[in-house]
């Protein structure tokens, strides 16, 4: 985990230890987990159960590794989520501890940063979007306005609904101004439409996070696969 992030996770989720599964062993039976030993009996639809008696990877590292190679990024610094809903949820869930920290947004935008900031019992600052200078992002709005429960900023870009995107360098300039203080979260599910790939932020910044998705310009929606590069 990189300092900052370090710094802000919640201290009860900081402090977890990871569960182990039970190792799987080609050809071993894992009573220890309590599988089934044998595949469920096939349906006559013909549908293939074998195997579905078994429980799966806790974390799909073979897929990651070519999800890693193909976003251009190291596999230990993604996390492949179930659409970046559940990405943008887990980010809520790990980083603001219900009724003392706060997410801020820049509506209009994405609507599911409330939603999650709701279901989590965390506050939502709205700093929102400079309509008279073309829905800009308010990024001197958002440093003067971070507080010590302030954990996430929400940073949509290109955005969902308006469209337009944050210039590299203003969202540099966020990044920086918040390192130690904020985790910055840019949602770039449609950044395959915009000629700047936030990405390359990852290896300046230890404060930032970019959210990808399969269900925008590569039309898998149905998928639910998206990544969260931290
Ligand atoms: C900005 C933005 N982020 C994230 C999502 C969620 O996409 P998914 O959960 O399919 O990855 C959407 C969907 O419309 C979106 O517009």
């Amino acid at each position: 985990m990189s300092s900052t992030a370090a710094k802000l996770v919640r201290p009860e989720i900081g402090a977890l230890k990871p569960y182990l599964a039970a190792t799987y062993a080609e050809g071993v039976l894992r009573l220890n987990a309590n599988e089934a030993p044998w595949s469920p009996i096939a349906p006559s639809s013909g549908i293939d159960l074998n195997g579905l008696n078994r429980y799966p990877d806790e974390r799909p590292w073979e897929l990651t590794a070519r999800l890693a190679d193909f976003y251009g990024v190291t596999p230990d610094c993604l996390l492949v989520t179930r659409g970046s809903s559940e990405g943008i949820d887990l980010l809520i869930r790990s980083f603001c501890r219900a009724g003392i920290d706060e997410c801020i947004i820049n509506p209009p935008t994405f609507g599911m940063y409330r939603v999650y900031a709701d279901v989590q019992g965390a506050a939502v600052k709205e700093l929102p979007l400079l309509a008279e200078q073309g829905y800009a992002l308010d990024v001197d709005g958002i440093i003067s306005n971070w507080s010590d429960t302030s954990k996430l900023a929400f940073i949509c870009t290109p955005n969902n609904p308006t469209g337009n995107t944050v210039p590299a360098d203003e969202l540099d300039r966020l990044c920086k101004a918040l390192v130690g203080k904020g985790m910055v979260v840019i949602d770039a599910a449609y950044t395959e439409f915009a000629d700047y790939d936030p990405t390359e932020l990852l290896t300046r910044y230890d404060n930032v996070v970019v959210l990808r998705t399969l269900s925008k310009a590569l039309g898998l929606a149905g998928v639910r696969l998206s990544l969260i590069h931290i």
